[in-house]
Parts: structure tokens; C-alpha cells; sequence
């Protein structure tokens, strides 16, 4: 049945989860500050690359049933669902900076129709919800945690087709009215305690990237031993307790979320008492790989990087998205720029680099981020990578190296062609 939802926030979470309960049939309004936004989402334009977004908001447009607002006018406040979306960004202490969340919730009490749900989609240490309802200070309304599992690149997805729906509430009938809102997917439903849901998130996201670096070691393991990290991976993988997702290797884990939650777990644990040490050795394995694939380019090369010109395919976190957000690619080439090498990037999606990389050059084609360089290192499993034309870079290259920190390409295919091809954990 068509619920009445207000959206605050139309970053990555809020224009998803706007774009896809209007999809499921429900008529939501997505409220941002940001006017210029708001202008263009009204107007059908889709400030974010996320597959499958645009024609979803086109959808929402046309029937109507998504419409977006820059000022938080109060009738937008008395739907019965207020969904907040908003940035938990890391502090320089690791922790969750919550003052958007804080001021939305103070802003909104005097506004809310009795019996509203405020739903909380943003990912939030331990006890937020707890505060949240603490800030609003009124019996008539229920607080609801109802974290997200998007995957940039794979949102629409995401959402739509969910291994579970997590709802945290202290009260099931609050609980259950938004179960309710998800009741054209077939995905079960669980349903928690406010501080569970809450650390669902967390355990979620700290366990996938402990598994990326645990596959990401175990490759030098396999390089050690003379092992094939894929063959052992497919060997793990096929464990139906292990499951074969989250097994590809590569220059470590990034983007706006991993990092910044795996901070947010290791102080939310430490605070309450509980040294997370087993978390804290997998944040330190992942710079240590950053490093690792570093010195994998500087022994490609078997001499000092300085002044030696290096080409980088890849600066997004991971392929299918326009994020650069932590990406390990730009970890990985601040180390080789600290070494002294002359950059040369290409990645599909990004025109202009970061500060911190700001002595390097973006190219506009692959072809020409490789000519004349002395390796190539590749960062982002970009499919496009894989159809390149390695038999023209094997010439145009000024020697033929390459480092695969994505495992994409077929090691023999490119040492026929004449490179040095050096990968993870490969034979
Ligand atoms: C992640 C979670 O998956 C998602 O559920 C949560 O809501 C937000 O954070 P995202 O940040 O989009 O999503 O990235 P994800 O696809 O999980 O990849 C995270 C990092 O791990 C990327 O840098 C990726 O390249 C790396 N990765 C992932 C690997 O190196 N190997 C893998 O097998 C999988």
C-alpha cells in the first residue's frame, strides 16, 4: 500500500533509496539544501554515475510519485515515513561525525505528525538511534535503524534485490509499519533491536574487507610458496561457509565507506570498552598492500623509480563507478610519486586528479598513458582494460612491463606479446 515518505538528504543513499520506494510504489519527496541539486534532479538530471539511477528517477518524474524540494517546508515534515540519508563522514578521531544527523532530528521534532517513523538509513555508530529518539523527546514517535548494503556501481540492485532488509526499532509495531514498506520484495526481513541493526552494519562491511585482506595476503603467501592465488581462491570460495564473493585480489579495499567504517568500528569498540585488535591488523594489512604493490613496480622496473616515467590505468576505488574517494589507486600512486616516478594516468571515468597527485598527467586514452612509459600498472578492474590494444603498447612503451594489481589480464596472453608480466599471487 502507497506510504507517504519524505527523503532527507540526495547523496548516494537518499537518491537510491527515493528513486527505488517510488519505484516499489510509494510517493516520496527527497529534501537537500543544495538548490542548484534539487534544480537538476527536478529536472531529470542525475548528479550522481550510478547504473540504472537515471532512468529510475526519469520513472519517478513522469509518474509523479518522486518529486524533489530544497526547503524542508513543513507539510514535507508530517509524512508518515521521514527517511534520513545524511553524511556520517570520519573525524579526524576516527569516529562518525554525526552533527547532521544531530541537527535534522532537532530541526524536525516540533514538525512531525504524530505517529511518524523517523527512519534512520545512515550508517551510525552503536547507540545513534538511541540519541536520535532522545533529541526528538516525543511518545508519538518511533525511531527506526534500517542501514543500507549499497554497493557503489550496484546500488539499484542493491536495493531492489536485498539479501535481507535489517529493521532495528524498540517497538515492533513501529517495527512492522516499515516491514510494511517493503513488502513487494521478496527478500526476508529481520527484525532487531535498535544498537543490533546498528552494528549489522558495521560487522557487515568490517568482515567483507577483512576477507579482501585476507585473499589480498594470502596471494603473497601463494607467491611465496609457488601456489595459484585463483585456484586456491576457487578451492576457498567453494566452501558454501566461506562463499566466493569478495575472494579477488588487488591493491587493497577503498571508497567512501570500508575505510571510514572500519575507523568508526575499531573506535566504537574501543570506547566501549573492547580493543578491536583483530580489526585494527586488518586496516594495517591493507596499507601494507598499498606498499606491496608499490614495490611490486619498483622491482618491475629493477631499479629506483625516480624519474622513471609510469603508466597507471585505473584511479576510481573499484570499476563502475566515477568515485576516488580513499581509492587505493591513488594510494598506490602517491607511494610511487614519493619514489619518484613521473605519472601517467587513464581511468574511463576520471578527467582531473587530486591534489595530492597534482604533478601527475591525466591522459585522455590509455595509448597515450603508456608511450614511452618504463611499466604500466593497472589499479581498476576496468573491463575496458582487458580489450586494450596490448600488442601496439607492447611497441609504443618505452620497455614492456607491466604490474596487474587486478589479476584482470591473462599472464600468458601478455608475455607473448613480449611483457613482463607480473600479477598477484599468480604463477
Ligand atoms: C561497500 C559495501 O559492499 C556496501 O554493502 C556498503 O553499503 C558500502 O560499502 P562499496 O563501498 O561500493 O560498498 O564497495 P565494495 O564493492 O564493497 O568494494 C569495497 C572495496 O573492496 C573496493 O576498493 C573494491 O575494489 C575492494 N574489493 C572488493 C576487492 O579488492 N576485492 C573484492 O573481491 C571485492
Amino acid at each position: 500500500m502507497a506510504k507517504q515518505i519524505t527523503i532527507i538528504g540526495t547523496g548516494y543513499v537518499g537518491l537510491t533509496t527515493g528513486a527505488c520506494l517510488a519505484y516499489l510504489g510509494h510517493q516520496v519527496v527527497c529534501i537537500d539544501t543544495n538548490v542548484e541539486k534539487i534544480a537538476e534532479l527536478n529536472s531529470g538530471i542525475c548528479p550522481i554515475y550510478e547504473k540504472g539511477l537515471p532512468d529510475l528517477l526519469a520513472k519517478g518524474l513522469e509518474t509523479e510519485r518522486l518529486s524533489f524540494s530544497d526547503t524542508a517546508d513543513t507539510k514535507l515534515l508530517q509524512n508518515e515515513f521521514i527517511f534520513l540519508c545524511l553524511p556520517t563522514p570520519q573525524a579526524e578521531d576516527g569516529r562518525a561525525e554525526l552533527s547532521a544527523i544531530y541537527e535534522v532530528a532537532e530541526s524536525l521534532k516540533s514538525f512531525l505528525s504524530s505517529k511518524a517513523i523517523v527512519v534512520n538509513k545512515s550508517t551510525v555508530p552503536v547507540g545513534t538511534c538511541k540519541v536520535i529518539s532522545q533529541i526528538i523527546g516525543r511518545e508519538d514517535i518511533d525511531i527506526v535503524s534500517n542501514p543500507e548494503f549499497l554497493r557503489e556501481g550496484s546500488a539499484i540492485e542493491d536495493f531492489l534485490k536485498p539479501d535481507r532488509i535489517i529493521i532495528g526499532a524498540n517497538a515492533i509495531e513501529a517495527s512492522d509499519r516499515v516491514a510494511e514498506l517493503y513488502s513487494n520484495l521478496e527478500s526476508p526481513i529481520i527484525q532487531v533491536d535498535w544498537a543490533s541493526a546498528e552494528t549489522v552494519k558495521y560487522a557487515t562491511n568490517s568482515f567483507l574487507a577483512m576477507k579482501v585482506s585476507f585473499v589480498n595476503a594470502l596471494a603473497a603467501v601463494c607467491e611465496a610458496v609457488g601456489a595459484d592465488i585463483e585456484l586456491v581462491a576457487k578451492g576457498l570460495g567453494t566452501d558454501n561457509r566461506i562463499g566466493s564473493k569478495f575472494l579477488q585480489p588487488g591493491p587493497g579495499w577503498g571508497g567512501s565507506c570500508f575505510p571510514k567504517d572500519m575507523q568508526a568500528l575499531v573506535r566504537l569498540a574501543s570506547d566501549s570498552g573492547y580493543k578491536f585488535e583483530l580489526l585494527e591488523a586488518v586496516v594495517d594489512a591493507n596499507a601494507q598492500q598499498f606498499k606491496r604493490i608499490a614495490e611490486k613496480v619498483e622491482k618491475a622496473v629493477g631499479k629506483s623509480l625516480e624519474g622513471v616515467h609510469v603508466a597507471v590505468l585505473g584511479l576510481t576505488f573499484k570499476a563502475g563507478t566515477d568515485d576516488i574517494r580513499n581509492s587505493p589507486a591513488i594510494a598506490v600512486s602517491k607511494l610511487l610519486s614519493e619514489l619518484g616516478a613521473q605519472l601517467n594516468f587513464y581511468d574511463p571515468l576520471v578527467e582531473s586528479l587530486p591534489e595530492e597527485l597534482s604533478d601527475g598527467i591525466v591522459h585522455d586514452s590509455a595509448e597515450k598513458a603508456v608511450t614511452n612509459t618504463e611499466v604500466i600498472v593497472i589499479l581498476t578492474e576496468w573491463p575496458e582494460f582487458k580489450d586494450l590494444d596490448w600488442i601496439k603498447f607492447q611497441r609504443i612503451a618505452k620497455s614492456s612491463k607491466i604490474v596487474d594489481a587486478r589479476n584482470l589480464l591473462n599472464p600468458q596472453t601478455l608475455r607473448d606479446i613480449g611483457f613482463e608480466y607480473a600479477s598477484l599471487g599468480r604463477k
